[in-house]
Order: structure tokens, then sequence, then C-alpha cells
């Protein structure tokens, strides 16, 4: 039976058009994959509606991090972001839960309780799980949104649910995920889902979405008993969506004595509200990096929780300015009695015509694939590739289960810990796409000496056995071995000791030292990941097992360490390749953009107000101690020609440019030791540190503050008070002629000196009598 059903499904999911696509890549996205060999996914249906394009995703793979850690998410999405090609909004979301799980077949979880072992869909392990039974039940009998703009789609008739959109007029079911609550954001009924970020083009509606969110605001429903809703799926039950319908709702219908519906207030989910954000640039049909070849990407630090099942979400909300997307609604609608005829979308002012019908005249309506006549005088016809269904249109990826944990013991509480991970597939460019070939995540990996690393990874034995690679057929496989130093045209091969670079981006053999950076044994595990499988065949890993975990470690000292995979790192097809670049110095990094916001380093915070910077920057704090920064002046063979001595440490906010828009500025604080005299701060550029300007700064209580429109390294230096140093040297000078002119004096009268003398002692006894 449970066959039958997912095949019907699965045929439904064959004819269904998609071309649009937005992809996980760290963490994994299923884009509803399991463990699939073929090339498509097999079932789009799987836990929730994604609208990618079929052969997006990874196979199944689990992963857990600290609370507290940081992790990159990298994804790709293929229309544009950031620009004035389409409305975009990326929504990147988590939920947890006991029953959220990957489940063990590639059929959809059944609608029909009878399907599931022990009538209980929500713990049947066979079937994965995002939202639970409940979620669908009350999505697929709550009454509509009436107010949303469908266009001229047919939700008319049987309709009526929130299970049917625009974007999914005939109802199809995904999991348990509900239509409504995909297509909307922020959603008017309660979801498990809770917010991280909202990336928008159009930060004005951040103060929205940061007060909508249900982070922090809690949602009303109408509440009526499970049982109810359960026994009366197919009887025409609908639960109201608003508070005068769930007053008035009797079941059965018009049964005084029948149950009734109360509004109620579901809780906020009590956490702090999203992160807002413009988005990053990413052009059209191009699904891969963002500005300057590199990923977008978005940090977040994972809170200090302990769950055991969570998944995230990422959605991918595009629009066209055809019709203004936040105000258009079912007054816009087509007259469901004449939908041909298409919507009430007011294009014909905005493309200059007379009215309405001198615009329908010539094809300018808003409706499903319209043919217009361009030119007045020729009757020609072009055809507009438009779907109502997909002018406005959200597609979203997920990612399987992970865990959080609490940090070991032997990871102090305050110290930062790095996400280190794997991307990509095995495969070679084609076959992977629109998954990504191998990388590590983030590749270049910049932490501080004191901050830890926690290294992971997961794959998959069961990939296309055709597709390219080492090793084993099908089979996913890492590992990380230090880089040789670069051979040609120079260099040493050895190592150079601290703070210095350990290989090479461009050699493809590794070190073979029997003594290295980062302690031998560590290099053991990262290379034939131990502990795992006992030997076995490990030249190309392929007795190892798909998931590694070398847990949180101690950063090496200071230094640029240039790794590989000695697997899946062949120069002709494929790099993967990573560095990690430990500071001498903490180091904060954070993106802000025109919302503002602040980076709090350890000794120092940088604070932006809003619109002080009109793009997305990418800011960091680095605290460099006086003898680093100090080192920094030595190898530019500098010295600091301001001021006598050190007041602070070296703060770099980076980039070293104007940061600020025009003449607005953001204010820095740090520690700097005001007990010194005539307290200054100073700005000077690391590309050479030609010059030191003074920064006017208020400085008291051991802090500096100061406005800034750029970044550079800043420090504060004290001056020797110069009349305290007059008056102190006019004072020795007296001094040394009084005990110089009393020496000559005594030198040529010793009799004195002898009365003095005695007169001094005989003082001394009659203050130790009277004592
Ligand atoms: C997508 O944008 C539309 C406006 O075009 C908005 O109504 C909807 O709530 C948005 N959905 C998501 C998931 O962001
Ligand atoms: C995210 O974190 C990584 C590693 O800590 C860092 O290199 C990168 O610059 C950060 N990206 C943003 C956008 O803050």
């Amino acid at each position: 039976m449970k066959f039958v059903l997912s095949l019907i499904f699965l045929g439904l999911s064959c004819c269904q058009l998609t071309y649009g696509d937005i992809y996980f890549h760290n963490p994994r996205g299923s884009n509803n994959r399991l463990d699939e060999s073929s090339r498509a996914r097999q079932n789009a249906n799987r836990l929730f509606n994604s609208q990618n394009n079929a052969r997006g995703g990874y196979n199944v793979g689990n992963v857990f991090y600290y609370g507290g850690s940081q992790l990159q998410f990298e994804w790709t999405n293929q229309h544009s972001c950031g620009n004035q090609n389409a409305n975009c909004e990326i929504v990147i979301q988590y939920m947890c839960g006991e029953n959220v799980r990957d489940g063990v077949t590639r059929q959809t979880i059944p609608e029909n309780l009878a399907q599931c072992k022990d009538m209980n869909c929500n713990t049947d392990t066979e079937f994965g799980m995002h939202e639970s039974y409940e979620n669908w039940l009350k999505c697929s009998l709550r009454q509509r949104n009436n107010g949303l703009f469908i266009a001229d789609q047919n939700l008319g008739g049987g309709r009526k649910r929130a299970r049917h959109t625009r974007q999914n007029a005939n109802g199809q079911r995904r999991g348990y995920e509900c239509s409504e609550e995909r297509d909307y954001y922020p959603y008017w009924h309660p979801s498990p889902w809770r917010d991280i970020v909202v990336m928008t083009n159009d930060i004005n509606r951040c103060p929205y979405y940061k007060t909508e969110s249900e982070n922090v605001k809690g949602r009303w429903y109408c509440d009526i008993p499970l049982q109810v809703l359960e026994l009366n799926r197919r009887k025409g039950l609908i639960i109201p969506n608003n508070k005068a319908d769930c007053d008035a709702f009797r079941w059965p219908r018009n049964d005084p004595e029948g149950t009734r519906g109360v509004w109620t207030q579901a809780p906020s989910h009590g956490l702090e509200e999203p992160v807002c954000q413009e988005t990053e640039f990413t052009r059209d049909n191009h699904n891969g990096n963002g500005l300057h070849g590199t990923p977008n990407t978005f940090n977040w630090t994972i809170p200090n929780i302990e769950e055991d099942k969570c998944v995230f979400r990422i959605r991918y909300n595009i629009s066209t300015n055809d019709y203004a997307p936040w105000d258009t609604d079912a007054e816009q609608n087509a007259n469901p009695r004449n939908r041909g005829a298409g919507t009430n979308v007011n294009i014909f002012e905005r493309y200059g015509f007379e009215n309405a019908d001198a615009a329908g005249d010539r094809g300018y309506i808003f409706k499903n694939d319209p043919t217009v006549k361009v030119f007045p005088d020729l009757d020609v016809d072009l055809a507009i590739a438009l779907d109502t269904a997909q002018f406005g249109r959200t597609f979203q990826d997920r990612t399987f289960v992970f865990a959080i944990q609490n940090r070991p013991s032997d990871v102090p509480a305050d110290a930062k810990i790095h996400n280190l991970n794997v991307r990509g597939k095995r495969g070679n460019i084609v076959e992977t796409y629109p998954a990504v070939e191998y990388d590590f995540v983030p590749t270049d990996l910049h932490v501080s000496e004191e901050d830890y690393v926690h290294i992971q990874w997961t794959g998959s034995n069961t990939n296309n056995n055709g597709n390219d690679g080492q090793g084993r057929a099908g089979s996913d496989r890492n590992n990380i071995v230090l880089m040789n130093n670069q051979v040609y045209p120079e260099g040493t091969g050895v190592y150079n000791g601290p703070g210095q670079e350990f290989g090479h981006y461009g050699v493809n053999y590794p070190i073979h030292a029997s003594e290295a950076p980062l302690g031998i044994d560590v290099l053991r595990r990262l290379a034939f990941l131990e502990p795992g499988q006992f030997g076995g065949e490990m030249s190309e890993l392929d007795d190892a097992g798909t998931y590694f975990n070398l847990g949180a470690i101690k950063a090496p000292d200071a230094g640029t360490y240039h790794y590989m995979c000695t697997r899946n790192n062949a120069f002709t097809n494929r790099d993967q390749k990573g560095r990690l670049h430990v500071h001498p110095y903490t180091m904060e990094t954070r993106s802000i953009g025109q919302m503002g916001g602040t980076l709090q380093a350890k000794k120092s915070k940088l604070s932006v107000d809003e619109k002080v910077f009109n793009i997305l920057r990418t800011l960091s704090l680095e605290e460099w101690p006086v003898e680093a920064g100090s080192k920094k002046l030595e190898s530019k063979n500098k010295k600091i020609t301001v001021g006598d001595d050190y007041a602070s440490d070296f703060l770099r906010v980076y980039p070293e440019k104007k940061i600020a828009d025009s003449t607005k500025t953001f204010t820095i604080e740090m520690e700097v030791d005001s007990s010194q005299n005539d307290v200054q701060i100073y700005r000077s550029h690391s590309d050479n540190f030609a010059t030191w300007t003074k920064v006017p700064a208020k400085i008291e209580d051991g802090k500096a503050v100061f406005q800034a429109q750029e970044g550079g390294v800043y420090v504060a230096r004290s001056n020797r008070n110069v009349a305290l140093i007059v008056g102190l040297t006019i004072f020795f000078i007296v001094l040394a002629i009084i005990i110089i002119g009393g020496f000559i004096y005594f030198r040529r009268h010793p009799k004195k000196f002898q009365e003095v003398i005695s007169n001094m002692r005989k003082t001394e006894r009659s203050l130790h009598k009277k004592v």
C-alpha cells in the first residue's frame, strides 16, 4: 500500500516543471534526496517543496555542532539577488524536535495514519519527517488566507485551505510542510521554524521582519481539539483563520452544543530577533559564487542548547518589478468566472497606456503567457513566458538532521570554536552540478592562537557509481594532509618556525617530515581518519567510514597552514585544498550593512548606526599586542614616531580604507591605559605605516572612544609630562649643587662634620628615650 501511494506521488511530481534553484552546500542540502545513486533525486515530495532542479542535493549524512561554535553557511542561488533584476529575500531557519528525522525510505510520509506503525506517523521512524503530522493536519484543514494575491490561478471550489496557494494551486502535499507557511514569510500561524537571518534587497522591511518574527512574537490560532480534526478530516471541516470565525465555530456545524473553537495565542519561540541585512550580489543564471569569486555565506553562532535532532532550512524568494509584490493582494486577482481575461494588476498605467482596454488590446495584461503587440502598426505578436504561479516564487532547500552538543569540558566556555567542514560530492564538475565538487569550508579559515577548530565531515557511499573520482566508486572520502613548501622556482621545503607559511598553494605533494606543526598525532589522525577503521585499504581511504570527527582542537602556533585532501586533489580534474591561518592575536569578524550593528572583540568594539554603510561589508577587529604590532612595524623597517610610550594594544580595523558612506562615521571603543600622561589615539596603515595621524578621542576610565570613517591601525600613545620633567630636572640639579657644595665645605672643615654627626646621634638617642 505504501508503495502504491508513493508511486502516485512520484507520478505527480514528474510532471511538474522546475527550473529555479537554491542549494545548500554547507551544511549539505538534501533537495529531498535520501541516498539515491541516480543523478536525479527520486521523490520531490519526500519532506518539503524545493521547486529545485531534480539533480540537486547530497545524499544523507549527519553532523553535530558544539554550542557557541561558528558555522559558515554556503549556498548557491540561480537567479539574481542584491541587484535590480529581481526582488529577493533569503531566509535561513532551523527547527529541532525529538521526532525530526531523515528516515530510511524514499517514500513520502503517509497522510493516512493507518499506513504508519502503531497508527502514529510522528513516531514511525521509517519515514523522514520534519514538521509533525499535526502541522499538516491543521494546514490541510485551515481556511486559506483569502487576502492573498493568487493572480489567475484556480484555487476555487474545494481549494479553500492553507495547502493551496498560488504556487501550489492543486494542494500537492510534500512531507508535512504547509504550502501557505512555505510561500509566505513571516507566517501568521504558529510554525516550528526558528529564524536565524533574513536577507533582503529592501532593508526598509527589516524592522518589520525583526518585530514580526515568531522568535519574538506569538501567533494566534483557532484551537480545536485534535481528535475532532482527525475524525472529521474528510467531512468538510474548515479551521477558521481569524477570531470572528473561530468564536462562531461549532462542530457539528450549527450545533449549539457542538465543539467550539478557542482563539488562542501560542507563545513566541522566546529567542532573539533574527538578523536582518541586505542580500549579497549574485548574477542571473549563474548558480555559483557571488562577488569576487567567493561563495555567498552567512556565519552563524550555534546557540548554547543541547538538541539531538535539528534541521536547517533556506528559502529564496524572488519576484519581478512588473507589479508591487508586497502591496498586491486579492483585489488584483482575476475574476474567478473569467480567468482568461487576466488579473486586475494595473500594468496599463505603468506601461503608459490610456486605460486597461487599450493595454488589453495590445496584450499588456498580467496573466499566464500573454502575447503582446510591441509595435502599434505591426500586427505581430510576441509571446511572453509568464507563469503567474511562478512570478513571485519561493525555492527551498533543507539539510539532513544534525545535533547540537555542549562543548567539551576541556574547551573554556569563552573560547571560540570554528567549524571546519567539507562540502561537495564525488564527481567532476558536470556530474555533480548543481551540487558542487569537494572543497573545505571555510576554504580560508582565520583563527587566533587561543581559538579552537572543530574538524568534521560526512559523505555518502551511494553516489552515482559512474561519477569520476579516486578510490571506490560512489564513495565520498576526505582527509587533511599538510602540503609541502614551494619547490620551484625557489624554496627550502623546510619549516620556518612560528608565524610562518607551512606549505604552498601550488604544490601537490604532502609534507614528508618526522616532526611537523600541529603535532604528528593530530596529523596522523587527519591523514588516516583515526580512530576509525583499523587498517584496511587506506591508500585511497576506501576502508574508512563516510563520517569523520576530530573534535575541537586548540589552534596550532601562529602561521598559515596549507593542506590538501590526498584522495580528491587531482590536479587536472579538481582541487581540494584549504588553508588555516592562525594569528598571534585575537580577532573578530562580522558582516555589517545598511542596518548597522556592532562588532565586539575582547578589548575593543565597533558600533555602526543605520545607514552609515551603503553596502554589506565584512569587517574585522584584530587586537595586536604591542609586541606583535611592533614586529609588524619592524618588518616594514618603521618606528612609531608619535608619543613616548604605548598606552594600548594596536587595533587593526579591516578593511583599511574609507568604509563609512559620505561624511558619516562609526564609533570605535578601545581599552587604553588612561592613567598615563596625555594619552592620544593615532591611526596608520599597515601596508607601510608611513604616517601616524592623531584622532580626536574621549579618553577616560581606561577607555578611548572616537569616531572614524575608515579602517586602519589605531593605537594609543602617551606623552611624558614636559613641565614635570623640567621641574624635576631643576630640582635634581639644585639638590646636586647642595650635596656637592656641602661635600666640598665639610672636606675643608672636618670638625664641623664631626659636630653635625654627634648632634644627630644625640637627637637619635633622645628620641629613643622618649619612646
Ligand atoms: C515572498 O515574497 C512575497 C511578495 O512577492 C511575499 O508575499 C511572501 O511573503 C514572500 N515569501 C517568503 C517565503 O519570503
Ligand atoms: C565567516 O567566518 C569565516 C571563518 O571564521 C571568516 O573567514 C569569514 O570572513 C566570515 N564571513 C563573514 C561574511 O563574516
